[in-house]
């Protein structure tokens, strides 16, 4: 076994004598040494030689001596150990073992991932093996107590009272002994325990360290000590000279450290204290006027105390400070009054988000609900749409509405538990999870904190976000959230939490139960301009440091911005390019030299400042081929187009599908296939040399994976072009899944959908008959501005799609 590494903060009792255990006699009360079983396992250590009333760490490395850790821990915790003669033994015989040694008690037990184990262990008694009782699993013994010969002399007396200052002579001395060993020295009366300090703190070999152990006379051990306490006096005092004549040539942290004790010394001088203390004392203060929950204000007293007993060189200090000021400046018990004027609330919802009728409707509803019971303990509001509908935004409303304080947590990519619960505070480094700093952030136990992008939670060997996220947004169990890095509850249960995402579909089935879903659809051509025209120019000219006075964007520009220069289901590439035009213009006003003349944007000046039109709709993507159809299809980021293509060669009548197809996709093909195969003769197919061609279905644009049946009803009339030799009208685009007896069924996303086909000029859809109520979701607007065939079988398909030959 090796002495155990002292990174750990479990580590900081190394070396400090009688000061684990409870009175001054070193030894613990609540163990007599009457209770120590005959027999004991016995620990063989490698570098290291524990003392009666000496807390170590020991670092534990074999499966045996594992093994050995676990039955003790199991039991009750007492064990043997001893110096081994052959350090390097892994698994020692008995006649590699020393005989004296130490009985002791395992105090803490730490595992850790690599299969090592880390305990801290107690000296307790000096023991002699008598016999080795067994081998296996671990060493086992016969011992019998060794207890301490003290004679009663004054020879003894004297031996004893000049130890012991010598001793507080070395201690002063060596400046970064701990205080508690300070403290130990001045009250240890007992001339047996005082020889243990000693040898533990002083610079010994392990020799002769282990000769102290064995040697049961004391005033042989004190005999033996004082001249080596000599010597080290000797030195240390030689020492302190010489660092005193190279001070300059110190490094910096040496430096800090000595200035720091002088000024100490200096303040306990005037009397003032030192800095340590004033700063405790500071921090005693701030923990008393603070409100905090009981709990919170036990621990933090506790860590004062510890604090107060280290130096501020320690590095442990800093961690500990840090702490304390976690815990200080969390908003245990601070809250904001909610005002619940719904008038009010839908007054601030139209001011800062045009449109959205029903989701506000929804929002408002939620907060009566609020309002009624005061208390939240019902679903978690999640908003779901495509990219810049305004998810992220609404949430910051209603946290106005409410006039609470708002926080946002992004989640997009967090793939580690302790991002969301925080690290232990045994990491290097350790801080608070992500709702921690949020609360912080927000200086209120009841704000809004908005979980963004819910759905772009991962998973890894790290943990899964997702658990703690359930904890979180659990009403039953987030009143005693606990922070790893915290350690304490905090109670979560006043927060109102809402989530955003792009898609319900990688959101983890548990978490998705518990949201209660909005759905935001994309915006129509005319919402657009109006949240152009209200929001996004009047916060881009403010943000360009220009005016509407100088600087206008008329509606005749708005329209082919949006329709030529975007192409999204929201607004954000839309502000961009306003942002654009801007810069651009804010330019030409600046460059026409002090003749602020206004300008209004021309649709000339947008070819001008962003180049040529990049989507062309209608005229350019019409289909000029047999064998080309326009699908719709749904993606998270809003609908979306797709051309299916079909092409037949000379071949062995087999089928190929290309483009990044996801199963389903194509099986749909297969049926479409096989459909007009079974109807051939009724369509007027001549399908006699099937055998001799091959056939091709792509979807072009192949770097975003497709899926999804709804590609089904497009297969069917791809194929048939190319089959039948008639192109398919370009005005027409459509969905819908289809059955092998030629049936077309329902699909989802028809609002985005067809929004997206308004986007770039189709003015037909063909959609399943049993989406009818879904087109009545579509806004007005855009209905009016095209047709809607609504199909219950395949055979419809046909007349509707395809041109006259
Ligand atoms: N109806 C609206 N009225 C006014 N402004 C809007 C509206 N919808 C969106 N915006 C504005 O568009 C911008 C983008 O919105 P936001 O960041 O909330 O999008 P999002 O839905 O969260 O998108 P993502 O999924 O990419 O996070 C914001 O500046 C927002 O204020
Ligand atoms: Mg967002």
């Amino acid at each position: 076994m090796n002495a155990g590494d002292m990174t750990s903060p479990d580590t900081e009792f190394i070396n400090i004598l009688g000061t684990a255990s409870s009175g001054t006699e070193g030894v613990p009360e609540r163990i007599s040494s009457r209770s120590v079983p005959d027999v004991l396992p016995i620990l063989g250590l490698s570098d290291i030689v524990i003392f009666p009333g000496m807390v170590a760490p020991l670092l534990v490395e074999t499966s045996q001596s594992t093994r050995l850790i676990d039955d003790v821990v199991g039991g009750d915790r007492l064990l043997g150990v001893a110096l081994q003669r052959k350090p390097d033994a892994e698994n020692p015989l008995p006649e590699d073992m020393h005989d004296v040694g130490c009985a002791a008690r395992v105090v803490k037990m730490l595992k850790f991932p690599d299969n090592t184990v880390r305990v801290l262990v107690e000296g307790l008694w000096r023991i002699r093996v008598k016999s080795y009782e067994s081998q296996t699993p671990y060493l086992k013994a016969k011992i019998e107590i060794q207890k301490d010969i003290i004679e009663n002399s004054i020879e003894m007396s004297a031996l004893t009272r000049n130890a012991q200052t010598q001793f507080q002579e070395i201690v002063k001395l060596s400046p970064a002994m701990a205080d508690q060993v300070k403290i130990a020295a001045l009250n240890t009366d007992n001339p047996g325990h005082l020889t243990d300090l000693i040898a533990v703190n002083l610079n010994l070999s392990l020799a002769e360290r282990q000769q102290m152990l064995e040697t049961a006379s004391v005033k042989e051990r004190l005999t033996r000590l004082l001249p080596m306490l000599n010597r080290e006096h000797e030195v240390l005092a030689l020492s302190s000279k010489i660092q005193t004549d190279v001070a300059s040539s110190m490094s910096k942290s040496q430096r800090d450290f000595f200035l720091r004790e002088q000024l100490r010394a200096i303040q306990r001088e005037l009397g003032e204290g030192d800095i340590g203390a004033t700063e405790t004392k500071n921090l005693r203060d701030q923990v008393e006027k603070t409100p905090l929950p009981d709990e919170a204000r036990k621990v933090a007293l506790a860590e004062l105390e510890r604090l107060s007993q280290m130096s501020p060189a320690m590095a442990e200090y800093g961690v500990s400070r840090h702490y304390l000021d976690w815990i200080l400046s969390l908003p245990w018990e601070k809250m904001t009054e909610d005002k619940l004027d719904l008038k009010a609330a839908r007054r601030i919802l139209d001011e800062q988000h045009f449109g959205l009728t029903k989701v506000k409707d929804r929002l408002l509803e939620f907060l009566a609900v609020i309002k009624l019971k005061k208390q939240i303990k019902g679903p978690i509001l999640c908003l779901v749409g495509p990219p810049g509908v305004g998810k992220t935004s609404l949430g910051k409303s209603v946290a106005d509405t409410l006039g609470r304080k708002f926080a946002r947590i992004s989640l997009g990519g967090m793939r580690d538990e302790a991002e969301i619960r925080g690290h232990r505070r045994t990491y290097v480094g350790a801080l608070p999870g992500r709702i921690i700093h949020a609360l912080r952030r927000a200086e209120s136990r009841n704000p809004v904190i908005l979980l963004d992008e819910i759905d772009k939670v991962g998973a890894d060997f790290r943990g899964d976000p997702s658990s703690a996220l359930l904890e979180v947004l659990d009403p039953e169990q987030n009143n005693t959230f606990t922070d790893h890095y915290l350690d304490l509850p905090f109670d979560l249960s006043r927060v109102l939490f809402i989530t955003t995402a792009n898609w319900l579909d990688p959101i983890h089935p548990a978490l998705r139960d518990r949201l209660e879903i909005i759905e935001l659809a994309g915006y129509t051509e005319s919402e657009k301009v109006e949240i152009a025209r209200r929001h996004l120019v009047p916060r881009q000219l403010d943000e360009n440091g220009l005016s509407p006075k100088i600087f206008r964007i008329p509606d005749s520009t708005l329209r082919p911005l949006i329709r030529q220069y975007t192409r999204e289901a929201g607004v954000r590439q839309l502000e961009r390019q306003i942002a654009a035009v801007m810069r651009k213009g804010a330019l030409k006003i600046v460059s026409r030299n002090g003749k602020a003349k206004p300008v209004a944007l021309s649709r000339k000046m947008l070819r001008e400042f962003l180049g040529p039109a990049r989507n062309l709709s209608e005229s350019a993507e019409t289909i000029t081929e047999i064998g080309i159809a326009t699908g719709l299809a749904w993606t998270p980021v809003g609908g979306e187009i797709l051309f299916i293509e079909a092409t037949r060669m000379p071949g062995k009548g087999t089928v190929t599908l290309t483009g990044s197809l996801g199963e389903v996709m194509k099986e749909s093909a297969q049926a479409a296939l096989s459909y007009l195969r079974s109807q051939s003769k009724r369509l007027g197919l001549d399908l006699s040399d099937y055998a001799s061609y091959d056939l091709h279905i792509h979807v072009p644009s192949g770097a975003t994976p497709k899926d999804g049946p709804s590609a089904g009803v497009t297969i069917v009339v791809a194929l048939a072009s190319l089959l039948l030799k008639r192109r398919v009208r370009s005005d027409i685009a459509m969905t819908g899944e289809i059955s092998l007896r030629g049936r077309v069924l329902p699909i989802g996303g028809v609002k985005e959908k067809v929004l997206a086909a308004s986007r770039i000029g189709i003015k037909h859809v063909i959609l399943p008959d049993q989406n009818r109520p879904d087109w009545e979701e579509v806004p007005a607007e855009v209905r009016k501005k095209m047709t809607a065939h609504f199909v219950k079988h395949i055979s419809e398909l046909i007349p509707l799609a395809l041109r006259p030959k």
